[in-house]
C-alpha cells in the first residue's frame, strides 16, 4: 500500500510558486480545498504542475461523471469552437441549442409536452426556475428545505441552508422564502419512514403558521442533498410531497443539479420515486466542466413568461451546448447510470467496512454513485467531527487522492468519482481513503472494534 500511494509532498515547487500569486492576485473568497495546481486530467485522474498524480473523487463537485478530457467532448468542444464560438441564441440562434434541448425534454421523467431553457450556472437555474414559477402561478413565495444547497446568488443563497461559509453577513435575503424540514432520518433519530411522516406533516403545518398555500409558487427540492451531505430523500417521500403540492396547486420542482445525469444510478434521481416533477433545474454534469445548467418541465409551465422575459448572455452558449451534447452521447452509449449503481455498491461495502473499524464513521448512506459517511465524534450523541473530516482530507491529499467535504456541520466525506473510473482505480481510491481514515483514527485514538 504505501509502495502504491507514496507520500506527497505537496505543494510542490510549481504549485508553491503559483501559490503565492495567487494569494497575490486572487481574491480569497473563493476557497480551494487543495493547495496544488492542475496540469492535466484524462478520466478519473488529475496531474499537478509538480507531476504529482490523482485519483479524483470530487469530479469537479459533481460536474465531471463522464470523466476528464473525454476525446469525444473535446473534439465537440473544438469542432464548435472553429465554426463560431457565439452569436447569442437572444439575437441569432444555433443548432446544437435546439438538439440539446431536444434530447433534455426526452430524457426527464413525465409523459407530456416538454420544453427547456439554458443557462451558465446552477445558481442562474435556480433562479430562473423561480422566475418561471412565480410568472406561471402568479404566486410569490417558494419553499425550500433544511440543509438545501441551491446556490451563492441573492435568491439562492436564501434558499441555502448553511449559514456559514455561505449566507453570514450577506443579508438582508429575498423575502417569501420558507425553509421546511428535509427528512433527515440520521439526525431526526428516526426511521426513514418516520422522518418522511413527519416532515410531510410539518410541511402541512407551515400552511397553517406561516405561509398560506396559495400564495406559494413552487416547492423546490434536492432528491439528494449535495452540499448539505449526501441526504437521501426517503423512499416515498418524493411522491407524497409531490401530492401536498398538487393539492394547493404548487409547483414541484427538483434541484438535480448534483443528483442529476447518471449519479445515483439513473438519469434523474426522482426517477428512483417515480416522480415527475413539474420542473427540473439541471447543471454540473451536463457539460462535463462547460458552463452549462438549465430548466426543463411542463410546456405549459416553461411558456409562461413571454418572449424577452428570459435568457442571458452566455446562455446556452454554443460551445457549451455542443459539449452537453456529447456528454449525452456517453451517458447513453456506456450505460453510465449502470456504471454508477456498480460504483455505488461498492464504496458503499466499503464504507460500511470503514464503520465497522473506524468509531468515527457515524452513518454511511447514498443513492447509487452518490455515497457519502458521516462523521461523529461520539455515535450517541452524534456530535458531528468535523476536525476528522478535514484530517482525512488533508491526509488524502497527500497520499494522491482528490477529496472533498459536505454536510452543514462538514463532516460528511462525500465520493463523486467520474463515472469512467476503472475498477482499480476505484480500488486504489478506497484503499487510500481506509489508510487516510486508519491513521487519523489512531492520532485521534478512536479505532474501535464495534
Ligand atoms: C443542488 C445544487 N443546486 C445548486 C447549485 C449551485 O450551482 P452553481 O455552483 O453552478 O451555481 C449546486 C452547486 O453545488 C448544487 O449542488
Amino acid at each position: 500500500m504505501s509502495e502504491k500511494t507514496p507520500y506527497l509532498d505537496i505543494p510542490g515547487e510549481k504549485s508553491r510558486a503559483l501559490l503565492a500569486r495567487r494569494q497575490e492576485f486572487v481574491a480569497r473568497g473563493v476557497g480551494s480545498a487543495m493547495d496544488v495546481f492542475a496540469a492535466k486530467a484524462d478520466g478519473a485522474i488529475i496531474e499537478d504542475v509538480d507531476g504529482n498524480r490523482y485519483i479524483d473523487f470530487a469530479g469537479g463537485i459533481g460536474t465531471m461523471n463522464v470523466g476528464h478530457a473525454r476525446p469525444e467532448v473535446t473534439r465537440a468542444i473544438a469542432e464548435q469552437a472553429a465554426k463560431f464560438t457565439h452569436t447569442c441564441f437572444s439575437v441569432m440562434m444555433y443548432e446544437p441549442y435546439v438538439e440539446l434541448a431536444e434530447r433534455i425534454v426526452n430524457l426527464a421523467p413525465g409523459d407530456f409536452p416538454k420544453k427547456a431553457i439554458f443557462f451558465n450556472s446552477g445558481a442562474e437555474a435556480v433562479e430562473n426556475a423561480v422566475k418561471i414559477a412565480r410568472y406561471a402561478t402568479g404566486r410569490p413565495a417558494i419553499i425550500s428545505f433544511d440543509n438545501a444547497f441551491h446556490g451563492r446568488t441573492l435568491m439562492t443563497m436564501t434558499m441555502t441552508s448553511k449559514v456559514k461559509p455561505y449566507k453570514h453577513r450577506f443579508g438582508p435575503f429575498a423575502p417569501e422564502v420558507y425553509q421546511a424540514p428535509f427528512p433527515y432520518a440520521y439526525r431526526l433519530d428516526m426511521t426513514p419512514q418516520e422522518a418522511s411522516d413527519y416532515c410531510i406533516a410539518e410541511l402541512e403545518s407551515m400552511f397553517v403558521g406561516e405561509v398560506a398555500p396559495d400564495q406559494v409558487a413552487a416547492v423546490i427540492i434536492e432528491p439528494v442533498q449535495g452540499e448539505g451531505g449526501f441526504i437521501v430523500a426517503p423512499p416515498g417521500f418524493l411522491s407524497a410531497l409531490k401530492e401536498v403540492c398538487h393539492k394547493y396547486g404548487i409547483l414541484f420542482v427538483a434541484d438535480e443539479i448534483q443528483s442529476g445525469f447518471c449519479r445515483t444510478g439513473r438519469m434523474f434521481a426522482v426517477e428512483h420515486d417515480g416522480v415527475e416533477p413539474d420542473m427540473i433545474i439541471i447543471a454540473k454534469s451536463m457539460g462535463a466542466g462547460m458552463p452549462i445548467s438549465g430548466v426543463v418541465g411542463r410546456a405549459e409551465i416553461m411558456d409562461a413568461p413571454l418572449p424577452g422575459m428570459l435568457g442571458g448572455t452566455y446562455s446556452g452558449n454554443p460551445v457549451a451546448c455542443a459539449a452537453a451534447n456529447a456528454v449525452l452521447d456517453l451517458y447513453e452509449r456506456e450505460d453510465m447510470a449502470a456504471r454508477s449503481r456498480e460504483i455505488g455498491l461498492v464504496v458503499t461495502d466499503r464504507f460500511l467496512k470503514f464503520q465497522e473499524l473506524f468509531a468515527f464513521v457515524g452513518d454511511v448512506r447514498g443513492l447509487g454513485g452518490m455515497v457519502a459517511m458521516e462523521l461523529v465524534k461520539d455515535r450517541t450523541t452524534k456530535e458531528p467531527d468535523s476536525h476528522a473530516a478535514s484530517d482525512i482530507l488533508e491526509t488524502a491529499h497527500h497520499h494522491g487522492l482528490v477529496l472533498i467535504k459536505a454536510g452543514i456541520y462538514d463532516n460528511v466525506i462525500r465520493v463523486l468519482v467520474p463515472l469512467c473510473v476503472t475498477d482499480e482505480q476505484l480500488r486504489q481510491g478506497l484503499d487510500i481513503l481506509e489508510m487516510t481514515c486508519a491513521m487519523v483514527a489512531q492520532v485521534a485514538d478512536a479505532t474501535t472494534t464495534v
